[in-house]
């Protein structure tokens, strides 16, 4: 039987819906105005268009934003001095560097130079710790994404084994931590499959959520996918396509196709995990704000 779509356009839709309704009451009841700061280095295309899509989702339900824009040849340290006359600007609440950065420049420093408290990214080192220990803090978009995916679709995963292919951390690690929190809406059973996992198909057919964040097209065949889980495809991954105008096309770390006859609930590439990592970018900037008008 073919598996339910999780609608992401439809889940993240709902979503700022809700936020665009808190967004009134701040401005109403503290005359605050969620603000988010965008800084891009360079001009990576694919950055472009993604800041691009940051801003327009900002300017859609209300919260202010600012782009900077910055030649690839800026140095670290003049990265450095914007950073810190953002973390002291009372209407930024969130900023957002976006990845990747020239070569010169050191990631790490220009991200844990954000203050925690306006690291809606949930990358600082510092957020990391809290989402770990089960404290509240800002917790990546992705993975966030994907847990809001999991309980708007109606998926209990109390005592659920939840397999996550993949180690990255902005997603593999980050999710694993989240479902495994001894929370509402978390206390999974995880295991963290990767590259050297060996029989990696045993381990992902005990999966009742099969999470897929690996970064390889359509590596998930049917044959390691137990009948009547549910799939989360964190992938996005171009692979040529010389029948589209643009020569490519846009496929999942999941084989669509055939996982969808077998499983019970399914997210589409696109259209399932990806709308919903800009939306909980502006959950956390309406939180930061929501945290400053407290
Ligand atoms: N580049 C690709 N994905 C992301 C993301 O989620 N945040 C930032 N800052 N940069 C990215």
């Amino acid at each position: 039987m073919a598996a339910e779509i999780i609608d992401g356009n439809s889940i993240a839709k709902q979503i700022r819906g809700e936020l665009e309704e808190e967004i009134k009451k701040l401005k109403e009841e503290n005359n605050t105005t969620p603000g988010l700061a965008v800084v891009l280095v360079g001009e990576n295309p694919a950055s472009q268009v993604y800041v691009r899509m940051k801003n327009k989702a900002c300017h859609d339900i209300g919260v202010y934003s600012e782009q900077h824009s910055l030649s690839k040849d800026i140095s670290e340290a003049d990265l450095l001095k914007l950073i810190d006359k953002l973390n002291e600007d009372s209407k930024i609440h969130g900023i957002l560097v976006q990845l990747p950065l020239p070569e010169h420049i050191d990631e790490s420093k220009v991200l844990y130079r954000i203050k925690p408290e306006k690291d809606v990214d949930g990358f600082h080192p510092v957020n990391l710790g809290k989402m770990l220990i089960g404290e509240p803090g800002f917790l990546p978009c992705t993975p966030f994404g994907v847990q809001k995916l999991l309980i708007y679709s109606g998926v209990n995963l109390e005592g659920a084994h939840v397999v996550v292919v993949g180690r990255s951390n902005i997603v593999g690690k980050p999710v694993a931590n989240m479902l495994l929190q001894k929370q509402k809406d978390a206390n999974a059973t995880v295991t963290v499959c990767h590259s050297r996992t060996k029989d990696l198909a045993s381990i992902t057919r005990q999966a009742d959520v099969l999470i897929a964040a690996i970064g390889r097209p359509e590596m998930i065949t049917a044959d390691m996918v137990r009948e009547g889980a549910v799939v989360i495809d964190v992938g996005v991954n171009r692979v040529d396509d010389p029948g589209r105008k643009r020569g490519y096309k846009l496929v999942g770390d999941v084989k669509f196709d055939e996982v969808s006859q077998k499983c019970r609930a399914i997210t589409p590439v696109p259209g399932g995990v990806g709308p919903m990592t800009i939306t909980m970018l502006l959950y956390n900037t309406v939180k930061s704000a929501k945290n400053s008008a407290a």
